[in-house]
């Protein structure tokens, strides 16, 4: 299989943590239900690929998004898992139910805008936090692990542009509430690299560090890579990404997949950059995804590597 050609770039870290979120992410938004054992089988497929952390699922209501309807069975399937396995808990009936399967990674996720707040958790942009103290607090009490992910950082389809004061209360609001990692979500795809560079800029000067932060990237308008070269520059080494370029959110009009993993491994590859990734085993599993879910998968690298 083809390889890019490796040239370094000094200025850059030597390492970087991809976060998979193609389980959650990706099957979340698809139009049918995946069935349990082929979504449990693309997560060992993941894992195999040397992912070091694969968002398996989201425990929220049913109703609400009942592709994932069946959490409980996939972590079942799974067992004991390898890798950090993640799931998304909103409340503290969704951490009950992480309890019970012995969940040991949760990650909350609050919108920085009322509009999305009200439409993603029926809760405004005030009362999610009300939501989410709780539940922390209980999960830490639990010994999990607690990521929080901030939505609509670089604009929102209802309220146009959101500004950065704005993303950094609420993100720095939900990370203080206990989280180890804040996670920075460009939900609609929107965001361009001076904007990355400026949210970035206004996070560390209220004390949150790259390394506390990651970048959540949807591709949107194509600007996933190039706003991650930028958050590479300003020293970020965690980068949400899904594998194939599945994803979306239900909840947000004009949401597209997020950043392909394959292509933001190939871009990495190129830069010397070490993942612990194997490119040609995510591809090929992309393939197998594309069959299952019956249409190719949008990633260019996948695309281009697909057959040799
Ligand atoms: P609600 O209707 O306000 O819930 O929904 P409630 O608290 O009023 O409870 C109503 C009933 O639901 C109760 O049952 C609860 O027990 C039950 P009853 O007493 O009436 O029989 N209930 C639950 N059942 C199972 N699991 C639960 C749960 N919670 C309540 N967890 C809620 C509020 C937050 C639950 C709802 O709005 C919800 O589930 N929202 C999730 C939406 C979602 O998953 N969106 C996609 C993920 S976010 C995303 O994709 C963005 C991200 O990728 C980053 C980015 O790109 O920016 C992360
Ligand atoms: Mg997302």
């Amino acid at each position: 299989m083809r390889k890019p050609q490796v040239v370094r770039d000094p200025s850059l870290p030597e390492r970087v943590t991809i976060y998979e979120v193609g389980p959650r992410d990706g099957l979340q938004n698809e139009a049918t239900v995946v069935p349990v054992e082929t979504k449990a089988e693309f997560i060992r497929r993941l894992v195999d690929a040397g992912l070091p952390i694969v968002e398996a699922t989201s425990f929220v209501h049913p109703k609400w998004v009942p592709q994932l309807a069946d959490a409980a069975e996939l972590l079942d399937l799974l067992g004991e898992p390898t890798v950090p396995m993640p799931v998304l808990v909103p409340n503290e009936r969704g951490l009950d139910r992480a309890v019970e399967k012995g969940v040991k990674h949760i990650a909350i996720f609050g919108s920085a805008t009322e509009t999305f707040a009200q439409r993603n958790l029926n809760r405004s942009l005030d009362e999610q936090f009300a939501m989410f103290e709780p539940t922390v607090r209980r999960a830490r009490d639990e010994g999990m692990d607690v990521r929080a992910y901030v939505s609509m950082c670089f604009g929102d389809p209802w309220e146009g542009d959101v500004p950065v004061d704005q993303v950094v209360a609420v993100g720095k609001r939900l990370f203080d509430l206990g989280a180890s990692q804040l996670s920075l979500g460009d939900t609609i795809g929107v965001g361009t690299p001076g904007h990355v560079t400026a949210l970035l800029a206004a996070f560390n000067e209220v004390g949150l560090s790259n390394g506390r932060l990651a970048m959540h990237f949807h591709d949107t308008y194509g600007q996933a890579l190039s706003n991650t070269q930028a958050a590479l520059r300003a020293g970020v080494t965690t980068f949400d990404a899904s594998t194939g370029g599945l994803g979306g959110c239900p909840y947000a009009e004009s949401a597209t997949g997020n950043l392909a993993t394959e292509d933001l491994v190939w871009m990495l590859d190129g830069l010397g950059i070490e993942t612990g990734v194997d490119l040609g085993k995510l591809v090929e599993t992309s393939v197998w995804m594309a069959e299952q879910l019956g249409r190719p998968s949008p990633s260019r690298v996948v695309a281009a590597l697909a057959d040799g």
